[in-house]
């Protein structure tokens, strides 16, 4: 972590989606603390996030969560010198909660407040664990809402290789995990029931992999042949616990193969051997495990961030935020500004 004179104590805060999240960090002696309120409960019936409720979930659940965290930690708000907030992409409503609210309180206590790019917050989040980054690197960004490939030349500076053309890896998770009547979220579900499937009674199609120069990746199709075989499956009175779990590997086996593929092809088009695999889907243990094997082949090396940091929390947020204000990027105007699909190849410009 980078030192300066006086050390810098960043407040995060994430409420982009389901889950409300605080962290403190200090430029001195790294991350302090961290603390996420999941909404996961809350959504479960009705099989995927609510937007409406979450929104309001977050209205409740932010204020006393940072309340505590700063009590726990015996800190109070005249100790923070910047407070940095998720402005996208991500659920509009949701994200306004944190805006308001950071934007608020930054007013009040006379600190600037930072506008940070969610998904620029899960590709750094290793650094999280000390060490910093060796640039250039390529990301493979796997969460419920997004699909990337992006190439890392330094911080704040991104391209993007490749992205989903329809669902997102998460989603098709999500969507998947719904058809086989498991809980959201789907991704652990599905990885969980997988454990007890035989391989090679079922395959699915790994999409997109024959387009040889194309780092897109597709997923609606897949999550549609899932639909079929059940359906055909239910017809014939076959669809067992057993069978469940085998069709619960070969989905998932499906979306970690097309993902490794296209990183794979990334590293060849690019020359870059270094791949940090980022977000939600990236705590799959399936995709470490097989990734690192591939990789190897070609003396590739993947990074994750530690479980715990590669879902949604503000330790990624207030970290990206002692960057910005480093750099002196951060708000003094105080805007209530967020935007649901801010692109991150150009992460200074919310409006982008
Ligand atoms: O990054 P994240 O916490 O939130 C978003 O910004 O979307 O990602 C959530 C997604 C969900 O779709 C969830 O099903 C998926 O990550 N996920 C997983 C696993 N854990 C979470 N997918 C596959 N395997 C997992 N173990
Ligand atoms: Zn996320």
């Amino acid at each position: 972590m980078i030192q300066s004179k006086k050390t810098l104590t960043i407040l995060g805060i994430e409420t982009s989606c389901d889950e409300t999240a605080a962290a403190v960090i200090d430029s001195g002696k790294g991350l302090i603390a961290h603390s996420i309120f999941s909404q996961a409960t809350l959504h479960k019936k009705f099989g995927g996030v609510v937007p409406e409720l979450a929104s309001r979930e977050h209205i409740k659940k932010l204020l006393p969560l940072i309340d505590e965290l700063l009590y726990s930690n015996e800190l109070q708000l005249k100790d923070i010198d910047a407070i940095a907030y998720t402005a996208g992409p991500g659920l509009v409503g949701a994200l306004l909660v944190g805006s308001v609210l950071a934007n608020g309180l930054a007013f009040s206590l006379g600190i600037p407040s930072i506008s940070i790019h969610h998904m620029e917050a899960h590709l750094l989040a290793p650094i999280l664990e000390g060490d910093d980054l060796e640039m250039p690197f390529i990301a493979l960004l796997v969460s419920g809402g997004h699909t990337l490939l992006v190439e890392v030349q330094k911080k704040g500076s991104y391209k993007i290789l490749g992205q989903t053309l329809d669902d997102a890896a998460g989603e098709a998770f999500d969507k998947g995990a719904k058809l086989l009547d498991l809980d959201y979220p789907g991704g652990p579900a599905v990885a969980q029931l997988a454990k007890s499937g035989q391989r090679d009674v079922y395959k699915f199609p790994r999409p997109m992999i024959k387009t040889k120069n194309n780092l897109d990746f597709s997923f609606s199709g897949l999550k549609t042949a899932l639909m079929y075989k059940i359906r055909e499956l239910n017809k014939e009175q076959m669809l067992t616990n057993q069978i469940k779990a085998d069709l619960a590997l070969a989905y998932e086996d499906a979306i970690v193969g097309s993902l490794i593929h296209k990183t794979d092809r990334a590293i060849e088009v690019t020359g870059i051997k270094s791949v940090v695999v980022a977000g939600g889907v990236g705590a799959n243990q399936k995709l470490r495990e097989n990734m690192k094997f591939k990789l190897a082949k070609r003396e590739a090396q993947v990074t994750y961030p530690k479980i715990e940091f590669c879902t949604d929390n503000a330790a990624m947020i207030a970290l990206v935020g002692l960057f910005r204000y480093q750099q002196g990027m951060e708000n003094v105007d105080y805007q209530i500004e967020v935007n649901p699909r801010w692109s991150i190849d150009n992460i200074y410009q919310i409006n982008s």
